[in-house]
């Protein structure tokens, strides 16, 4: 703990005391009575000389501000070569605050490049469970990687089975793209309730978070490796575009502090750095990782800076007011830090971590046209534009990573979907759910051919919740897709529904 820090906290509760004398009998008990670790710990964007830890007390997760009591609280956070903290490499003190909902962000730095740690966090007499966390490798290494992919968690459609396998996967990253809670009212007659009605103020989703934080298969996956992290809609709002809310009638002062309460409670709750945004209506959290010189993430955000979707949203037939140009996903600003940067990095991979499908999928038989207006295809020219960008910067070594859609899909990109004699450009791997959409049905093979029928970009459909594990090295990309047979009771094994290989510098996608 930073000396000056300890003695002028302690000037301030000495006098503190002097003034209310019951804050000694307060502090005499142990501090917490219940165990304020309840949410587990999280590690989170490595880099090759640290990363973020998280955790966040509160030592009873449903109730106003976690159960805690309103004082700030000193926590200690250590980093140890072994599981039995007897090699303690980096320790320090962070300070849980109110008004950030106790949570706490370690930002790591010094540590050795392709390292793994163990860590913990103690408060007031308690002890949290231990993470694993690991630093990226050296710049300059194609040290291989092995990849979780994640999204669509819905509490009360299903169990986190599949993150408890994920849990025991040799992984060394995970990336969770989004729809980590879902903003809903508490629905009595589901796999298990959600707490409350719909949330909309800070404090009801700080409390979605706590509820969420509390299952024993999400806190074994945060443990197990360092997460990688963007949202989707529901961390906000179902289809939220921009400063549009899903049902359109919310005022822009409505959206913008809906906005500033979901955001800043999914920095809280998450292991991520600090926000760069001068409100946290609009805090930023598009960014880059990289693992070493094998691959580079672009953590997009779909959402924030989108144009309102086309012809009242859902999947319609194909309209003019979808195919203005203008018309974006990303906003300029993203869209051009991503292009430019697709075109500098000399990353061997580069990697898209974002949350709608890109591939078209066309859902209308014959020479109707009917597009999801959500999705990528609702915005064609600025997808085509891209895939443009992709095929002159970085063609057969970029990979797609989506969530979304509770399916799995696996696509490939050509570089322009309104020429369907443009070659294949890159991969799109599309993870299913966690959870959302329950237990999920088998595909025949009459639907799996009439949907590649309109869609021969199309390889593989499937409807089981999971999620995906990516082996990758300098050169080959393998996707197995993990699935489980239902979510709806506990105990689903875990099985590979498929696998897929992408070859460095090549097109297409092969089935292994
Ligand atoms: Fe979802």
């Amino acid at each position: 703990m930073d000396r000056r820090l300890f003695v002028s906290d302690l000037a301030r509760y000495a006098a503190l005391c002097a003034v209310v004398p019951n804050v000694w009998r307060v502090t005499s008990r142990p501090r917490f009575a219940d165990d304020p670790f309840q949410l587990g710990v999280a590690s989170g964007d490595p880099t090759a000389s640290g990363g973020v830890l998280w955790t966040r007390l509160a030592p009873r997760p449903l109730e106003p501000e976690g159960g805690m009591d309103g004082l700030r609280t000193t926590v200690t956070w250590e980093v140890a070569d072994d599981e039995g903290f007897t090699k303690i490499v980096k320790k320090g003190t962070a300070t849980a605050a109110p008004e950030l909902s106790y949570s706490v962000h370690v930002n790591l730095d010094g540590l050795p490049a392709d390292r793994w740690y163990f860590y913990r966090f103690q408060s007031g007499g308690a002890t949290s469970n231990v993470g694993r966390f690991r630093t990226a490798p050296a710049e300059g290494s194609l040290t291989p990687l092995s990849l979780g992919v994640a999204s669509c968690q819905h509490w009360e459609q299903g169990l986190f089975t599949a993150l408890g396998h994920l849990a025991h996967e040799e992984i060394d990253l995970v990336t969770h793209l989004g729809d980590y809670i879902y903003e809903y009212a508490g629905n009595p007659r589901t796999v298990r309730t959600h707490a409350g009605l719909e949330i909309r103020t800070v404090d009801d989703y700080r409390r979605r978070y706590a509820q969420y934080k509390t299952d024993p298969h999400l806190q074994a996956a945060h443990a197990r490796c360092p997460w990688v992290v963007t949202w989707d809609d529901h961390e906000v709002d179902n289809n939220y575009a921009g400063l549009v809310g899903e049902n359109g009638f919310e005022s822009v002062e409505q959206m913008r502090t809906r906005r500033a309460a979901a955001y800043q409670a999914w920095w809280e709750h998450q292991p991520v750095t600090v926000p760069r945004a001068q409100s946290w209506a609009d805090l930023n959290i598009t960014r880059s990782i990289n693992w070493g010189a094998l691959a580079r993430f672009w953590v997009l955000d779909t959402r924030q800076y989108r144009d309102d979707q086309a012809c009242n949203d859902g999947t319609q037939l194909m309209c003019d007011g979808a195919r203005d140009p203008r018309r974006g996903l990303l906003g300029a600003a993203q869209e051009q830090w991503l292009t430019n940067g697709l075109g500098a990095s000399r990353s061997h991979w580069q990697v898209l971590a974002q949350q709608i499908m890109m591939a078209p999928y066309d859902a209308a038989p014959g020479a109707d046209v009917r597009v999801s207006m959500d999705q990528w295809s609702g915005y064609p020219v600025a997808r085509d534009r891209l895939l443009n960008a992709v095929a002159k910067r970085a063609p057969n070594r970029t990979v797609v990573l989506t969530g979304d859609i509770h399916t799995s899909w696996v696509n490939e990109l050509h570089s322009d979907f309104s020429r369907p004699d443009k070659p294949v450009v890159a991969a799109e791997f599309v993870g299913t759910s966690i959870s959302s959409g329950g237990d999920g049905a088998a595909v025949t093979v009459q639907r799996f051919d009439a949907m590649k029928r309109e869609n021969p970009h199309l390889k593989w459909f499937e409807n089981r919740r999971g999620y995906f594990k990516c082996t990758v090295n300098a050169d080959s990309w393998t996707t197995d897709y993990r699935s489980v047979a239902f979510v709806e009771k506990p105990d689903a094994p875990v099985t590979t529904a498929s696998s897929w290989r992408v070859t460095h510098g090549k097109p297409g996608i092969i089935a292994v």
